[in-house]
């Protein structure tokens, strides 16, 4: 038996939702991605280790301690969220939209993903990258470095508290915590045991945080600019009504790949 069969039919006893996607990470992160190696001539001891912890639902990520998102790899621990495949949809919105030597904020940055992919394929645009959490942050610097990023900095701040006042922003990547207090207690074990509580759930049905960053986006938004938000299904037509009462314009709600409402976008023309 091959690696890839051993560890697939592994991952498939013990009921993870992606058994091959995950075996692959493995073979790929431990075995040099040799995955036609025979399971005779592998070291099966170090696979042992990531089994057992992958039984008590620890997310593989978190095992591996880096995960894959839009081209590049992060590093990935219990301080940041794992980016979620769907969050890719932003990341190429904002690429498109951002004009030449464009201003990008990313609030709520967690790893880095979304500034740092940017920055990545956009040279030319300054990205600003804010997060609460100072811990997030060591690691999102990390990923930076690791990617050599330089046209970003990153910012400890709640929501835009620390904002530098004279920076007038192009385009906003929000993916701030949404998840509504119901879903997150239903949550996978892999979501509510391991990933930061603080990177998911707000009040006011997870509408709080974004409702608050809304209110202080104005005062550096420059005009025509536009904010990108990563939301619940569920607030898409709230969250558009809200941003027009709040003067924002041309709302819209952008779907992901399984077709249901993941973004809404709006910009701002005064
Ligand atoms: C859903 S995670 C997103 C992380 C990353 N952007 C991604 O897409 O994987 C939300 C992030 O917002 C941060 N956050 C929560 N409340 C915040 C606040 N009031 N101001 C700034 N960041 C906040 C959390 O620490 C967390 O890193």
């Amino acid at each position: 038996m091959n690696l890839l069969q051993y560890i697939t039919a592994e991952f498939t006893a013990i009921k993870v939702d992606s058994p091959e996607a995950e075996a692959r990470l493995v073979i790929e992160y431990l075995y040099g991605n040799d995955v036609f190696l025979d399971t005779a001539d592998a070291d099966l001891s170090k696979f042992q280790s990531v089994l057992e912890r992958r039984k008590k639902r620890e997310p593989i990520q978190y095992i591996l301690g880096r995960a894959f998102f839009f081209n590049s790899e992060f590093i990935v621990n219990p301080d940041v969220l794992i980016p979620r495949p769907e969050t890719e949809i932003m990341v190429e919105k904002l690429i498109d939209f951002l004009p030449c030597n464009g201003v990008m904020a990313d609030i709520g940055c967690g790893s880095g993903c979304i500034g740092i992919s940017v920055a990545l394929e956009r040279p030319d645009v300054r990205v600003y990258s804010f997060d609460i959490s100072h811990a997030a942050l060591q690691t999102a610097r990390l990923n930076a470095q690791n990617l050599n990023v330089s046209n970003i900095e990153f910012i400890e701040s709640d929501l835009l508290a620390n904002c530098p006042s004279d920076i007038k922003i192009d385009a906003v990547g929000a993916n701030l915590p949404y998840v509504p207090y119901d879903d997150y207690y239903t949550a996978q074990s892999e979501v509510r045991e391991y990933e930061p509580q603080l990177a998911l759930t707000a009040d006011d049905n997870g509408l709080a945080i974004i409702i608050r960053c809304i209110a202080e986006l104005p005062h550096f938004m420059k005009k025509g600019g536009a904010a990108f938000f990563e939301i619940d299904p569920s607030q898409d037509v709230r969250l558009k009504e809200h941003l027009s009462i709040k003067g924002w314009q041309d709302a819209e709600i952008i779907k992901d790949y399984t077709g249901r409402s993941r973004f809404v976008k709006a910009v701002w023309q005064i």
